[in-house]
């Protein structure tokens, strides 16, 4: 059950090339290529005539040859040439998604083409501000339903147990969440006031003496996270609007493509407002931040396996609230989804 007419981010820019590689998102299996002009194309990695993978074939004329009998693809999906001077059939055709490539993400849009819209790829604010630092991060394979993703980033309260070396500070234990719902997904924040600053953040943060916290965790439909943490002075904080000039923002960008019902690819990387240039800086925050990443691997795939497993119903709690709307929403999404497709084809 996936939502089909949206955007999924299904590869870094980097690992697309002119030679033909196959990637896998929402179950489909799907061959992507640059073309001579270094465009992405994306097709069904599926030959109509025995199905061979398009992606064991080769690239000839900027166009697909079938690695069995020849068969060859436009970007469109129109097959273009077929073997032993043989006629087309009609039936002859691969499907061909829409790709766009941008922030140096190719995204892939897996519904009806006729309602792709490219202004609707998630907005990355600060991308290109060159005031703005980045670190980048990995595509990391993991073993569990996406939606164990979106609910661990709708979840703050995780880092407390799970991050202890890092993003954990007691105040995370217990201070209540807001909850809200928007057009594009579900966000949770909270402020922790006069805290000391998280371990991961205390050598980065470039003020003396205890802070404001924030944790703004964000998800939106269908799989991808915006999470913003600010510290700022003690006694700064409390509002996102007309942030102290020492403070410290980081965005968290976070999309998470499900390859399958059981597994997901998990692109990620954070834009930060400080030492935009510092290259050490960037490369101990991925290092930091694949660690903690790490962590939650861990957690997650072994919750896959004990919610697969559960012998008696599972529970929820408070602070579940997040978790459960987001799911609640993107579950109606879904369906609607589902029948509208159902009308259009009855
Ligand atoms: S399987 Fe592709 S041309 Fe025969
Ligand atoms: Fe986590």
């Amino acid at each position: 059950m996936f939502l089909k007419n949206a955007w999924y981010v299904a590869a870094w820019s980097s690992e697309i090339t002119t030679d033909l590689k196959q990637v896998i998102v929402l179950g489909e299996k799907i061959c992507m290529y640059r073309d001579q002009a270094g465009k992405i194309v994306a097709l069904e990695d599926a030959c109509p005539h025995r199905k061979l993978p398009l992606s064991m074939g080769r690239i000839a004329g900027g166009n697909v040859e079938c690695g069995y009998h020849g068969l060859t693809f436009d970007c469109s999906g129109a097959c273009v040439a077929a073997p032993g001077k043989g006629r087309i059939p009609s039936n002859a055709v691969v499907h061909s998604y829409p790709v766009e490539e941008s922030y140096e993400l190719i995204w892939i849009w897996m519904g009806d083409p006729e309602l792709a819209d490219t202004s609707e790829i998630f907005k990355i604010e600060n991308y290109d501000n060159a005031d703005w630092g980045i670190n980048r991060g990995a595509a990391m394979e993991i073993k569990c339903n996406y939606k164990l993703m979106t609910d661990n980033l709708l979840d703050p309260t995780h880092v407390a147990w799970v991050h202890q070396t890092s993003f954990a500070q007691d105040a995370a234990r217990d201070t209540p969440l807001t909850l809200s719902k928007n057009d594009d997904g579900v966000v949770v924040h909270r402020w922790m006031m006069d805290v000391e600053p998280a371990p991961f953040y205390k050598h980065i943060v470039q003020f003396e003496g205890n802070a404001d916290r924030l944790q703004k965790y964000e998800v939106r439909y269908p799989c991808h996270a915006l999470i913003r943490s600010i510290f700022t002075p003690a006694g700064t904080g409390g509002s996102e609007d007309a942030l102290h000039k020492d403070a410290f923002v980081m965005d968290s960008y976070n999309f998470m493509t499900p390859t399958t019902e059981d597994e997901t690819r998990y692109y990620w990387f954070q834009l930060r407002n400080i030492r935009a240039d510092d290259d050490e800086l960037s490369a101990r925050m991925s290092d930091a931040v694949k660690g903690v990443f790490e962590e939650d691997i861990v957690i997650l795939e072994a919750v896959q396996t004990g919610l697969s497993e559960e012998r008696n119903p599972h529970i929820d709690l408070s602070i579940d609230g997040g978790p459960l709307r987001f799911r609640r929403e993107l579950e109606a999404l879904i369906v609607a989804e589902q029948q509208s497709g159902a009308a259009a084809e009855a």
